[in-house]
């Protein structure tokens, strides 16, 4: 047994405390502060470290460094290199967090398919189903082939040991919840043990350059439970996003040492597991292109690409003296808070006395402020019962006075539009783009300005010159 102190660490944000509290001091959660062993490192061990390393580190000048030795491994799946940075970098450790249900075992047993296809080999160690449920649901992805080992396993060192032994061209540890080390008290799942399994697969990748794939399942609040420490430790923290009732799922990366951390991979659920959607905007917008009240066409940035998304909104007039609902799906309810009060302040429309409900299609979470101006739009045309005008694309942030702001990358937003079959849009006053995308580009300057634009004075390219005229229909 390890000599060991205790000491506290939050399961939300995974701030260490010497004393236990019901309040987390770093992150201000409750009830999240568990008992932590830190290992002792005693004298004797920094002896035998020395003893280990007869020569210190010297510095090299930066230009005489090699650059990465071993090349990434390539996935049949680009949506999946993408995400990855460019494919599976040897040695390194890889957490794939997500809801239980959403498809971490399935997405990853593709993944090892697709590497024993090529005639490598892959370990998949799991404690969270029996051999015969995983090659079930293998069974149900591809041919069962004989490159892919089996490992039912939860203790640590075994699985260790078996990586070590087998040397395989990757490892998949399902899930990195149910590992524990035997050296540590604390049951599967603590913080001590999760924490201490990362640390040990980390040490391990990087000795024998093996790529480690952890699943890690989240809690409700969106921290990989027990904890967000993990996310310190891997190389590459992705999240598999989605609703478990809709097809489509993405992968999205969090943080990546090995490319850009905000890329995002999009897939399909169905029969046969998952498949790749290398044309997402065509799958979410496929469902509905005729105008409705309430709904607007947007295009959020996701990494560097441009999707095209469905926005619905249905606001219904109550009787009851209860508080207005205000329920939004796929986006953030404080941002569509705020959005209510701007068009109650500038479009001069009063929602006081109506529940609202706003729900992004596909099960996609809108994150960026851009989808801001069709949001507010798709609002004001469910209160009017007016549909926006056909194949419209509406591009803006919105501030708090009621004015439109420029986004980032607007160029490529519209030229995603045109490429799916939209013929105008409204996009920010002064931002200058869409002249080559073929589409009626109106610059708008304010909330006002869009809605008398979209819904008063026929569209015209250009900039917006009326003077706006709210009070409508
Ligand atoms: P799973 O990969 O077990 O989820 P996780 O490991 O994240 O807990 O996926 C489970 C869900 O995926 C389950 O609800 C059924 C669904 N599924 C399909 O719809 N089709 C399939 O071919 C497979 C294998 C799973
Ligand atoms: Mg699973």
């Amino acid at each position: 047994m390890p000599k060991s102190t205790v000491t506290f660490m939050c399961s939300e944000c995974g701030g260490e405390s010497l004393r236990w509290a019901g309040q987390c001091p770093h992150c201000q959660a409750w009830n999240t502060l568990q008992e932590f062993q830190v290992r002792k490192s005693g004298p004797g061990r920094k002896q035998a470290a020395a003893a280990q390393a007869p020569t210190r580190s010297r510095p090299v000048p930066l230009s005489q460094i090699e650059s990465e030795a071993a090349p990434r491994r390539s996935l049949a799946w680009g949506e999946l290199n993408r995400v990855l940075g460019g494919g599976v970098v040897p040695g390194s450790v890889v957490l794939v967090g997500g809801e239980p249900g959403v498809g971490k075992s399935t997405l990853l047993m593709h993944a090892a398919q697709q590497v024993a296809a090529k005639g490598g080999r892959v370990l998949y160690a799991s404690g969270e189903e029996s051999p015969q449920q995983i090659r079930m649901r293998a069974a149900r992805l591809g041919p069962l082939s004989s490159g892919i080992l089996l490992l039912a396993e939860t203790d640590l060192d075994s699985i260790c040991e078996t990586i070590r032994a087998e040397a395989p061209e990757m490892a998949i540890v399902d899930s990195i919840q149910t590992v524990t080390d035997a050296g540590f008290e604390g049951g599967a799942g603590s913080v001590t043990q999760v924490r201490e399994s990362a640390g040990r697969f980390m040490r391990l990748a990087k000795e024998i350059g093996v790529p480690i794939f952890l699943v890690g399942h989240v809690t409700k609040e969106g921290a990989i439970a027990g904890p967000r420490v993990l996310e310190h430790i891997v190389d590459t923290v992705l999240y598999l996003e989605g609703d478990r009732r809709q097809e489509l799922r993405i992968l999205r990366a969090t943080k990546n040492r090995f490319g850009s951390a905000d890329e995002i991979g999009v897939f399909a659920m169905g029969e046969a597991g998952l498949e790749e959607v290398s044309d997402p905007s065509a799958a979410l917008l496929s469902n509905g292109a005729v105008a409705s009240p309430g709904t607007a066409v947007v295009v959020v940035l996701e990494g560097t690409r441009p999707l095209l998304i469905e926005i619905q909104s249905l606001v219904n007039k109550i009787e009851t003296n209860y508080p207005p609902r205000r329920i939004a799906s796929g986006m953030d309810i404080n941002r569509l808070l705020m959005l209510i009060a701007v068009l109650e302040k500038r479009a001069n429309i009063s929602l006081g006395k109506s529940d609202i409900f706003v729900n992004v299609a596909g099960g996609i979470r809108i994150t960026e402020p851009a989808a801001d101006l069709g949001l507010a739009l798709s609002i004001f045309s469910n209160t009017r019962d007016r549909p926006l005008p056909d194949g419209l694309v509406v591009i803006g942030e919105l501030g708090l006075a009621g004015e439109v702001r420029r986004v980032g990358q607007l160029e490529r937003r519209l030229q995603e539009a045109a490429r799916h079959g939209m013929t105008r849009a409204l996009i920010p006053a002064g931002a200058r783009a869409g002249r080559h995308t073929g589409l009626h580009v109106v610059e708008v300057r304010s909330l006002a300005e869009a809605i008398s634009a979209a819904f008063l004075s026929p569209m015209k390219s250009g900039a917006f010159v009326k003077e706006p005229e709210v009070s409508v229909p």
